[in-house]
């Protein structure tokens, strides 16, 4: 079917109690692997485009990509820019056919944050797209801040209320103590579920996670089989996850977790079968090990089920 505008979804979502995987592509095997799971699964799902995908593969070249196999499919699928930096960039995912888009102000001072959010919003809007807007900082995009300082950048529930107030964003990127990456702390990476549940208790609009990857642990063990040299990886733990959910968390975004099954089933066949060249064998592998992840996401959130 035609890609869907993302509110669709995502108030849908936060309405009953579920959340929508935000998947990040960046090529043809990521994007099979998330169609054709969540078509077999019956499941809504989000396709994201960050700035590192539209410079490695073109904005233009993956909208048409997504917006043409979606179209095969039957389930929803929203087509989402991931942190756009700018207005510019707002607007070239809204003229490249963008469903949804991410405006990321977030590092701004409130009052610049607002102003530059309110921006993409009217642009947005016009042409019947829905916006997601960042409050609060992830740690892992900044490298500096120490573990003390944390607090200072998560989310404000009382800001949030008047930011949302104030943009007309459509759902709201919260900072709750997760990190992008592979490396999200030692042990059980934290979790702010207190915050969450204050801002989900003023906030009606859908929350967003990012940084959400749980690092499973089959994936890292397959890539340590492999001679990887990934030290000590952690992630989201999978009841954080579903703790968050009902709490308000209706967009969860996932990359990491989608880069460690692609490289892991490519570097076994690389590894095991030295004479195999044939890159159809070696990236097929990985778009396996895709699915499986994409599955596991789609039952872990509850999306399974639900187009
Ligand atoms: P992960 O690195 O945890 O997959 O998070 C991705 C993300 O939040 C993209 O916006």
């Amino acid at each position: 079917m035609p890609l869907v505008v993302g509110k669709q979804i995502l108030d849908k979502a936060r309405r009953e109690g579920y959340a929508v995987p935000s998947f990040n592509t960046n090529n043809l095997e990521i994007t099979q692997a998330i169609l054709e799971t969540a078509e077999a699964l019956r499941a809504p799902v989000f396709i994201q485009v960050s700035d590192g995908a539209r410079k490695y593969a073109g904005m233009e070249n993956l909208s048409n990509l997504v917006r043409d196999m979606a179209s095969r499919v039957s389930v929803p699928v929203a087509l989402h820019l991931d942190h756009g930096a700018d207005y510019a960039m707002v607007l070239q995912a809204l003229r490249a056919g963008f469903t949804s888009v991410m405006i990321d102000a977030s590092h701004h001072p409130f009052e610049e944050n607002v102003h530059k959010t309110k921006k993409c919003v009217e642009a947005a809007h016009a042409v019947g797209v829905s916006v997601e807007a960042e409050l609060g900082r992830l740690q892992g995009i900044e490298d500096n801040i120490v573990v003390d300082a944390k607090d200072a950048f998560l989310t404000d529930p009382s800001e949030a209320v008047r930011f949302v107030e104030q943009t007309s964003i459509d759902y709201l990127a919260v900072a709750i103590g997760t990190s992008h990456g592979a490396y999200k702390g030692k042990g059980r990476p934290y979790i702010d579920h207190a915050r969450l549940e204050q801002i989900a208790r003023r906030v009606s609009i859908p929350l967003v996670l990012h940084g959400s990857s749980g690092v499973p642990a089959w994936l890292v063990e397959k890539m340590k089989a492999t001679g990887a040299d990934i030290g000590d990886p952690a992630g989201i733990h999978d009841e954080d996850v579903r703790r968050a959910i009902p709490q308000g968390i209706a967009k969860i975004n996932i990359d990491t977790d989608l880069r460690l099954a692609l490289t892991a089933g490519m570097r076994e066949v690389v590894t095991r079968s030295p004479k195999e060249f044939d890159p159809r064998k070696i990236i097929g592998k990985g778009r396996d090990y895709l699915k499986q992840v994409v599955r596991e996401k789609l039952e872990l959130m509850g999306a399974a089920g639900r187009a």
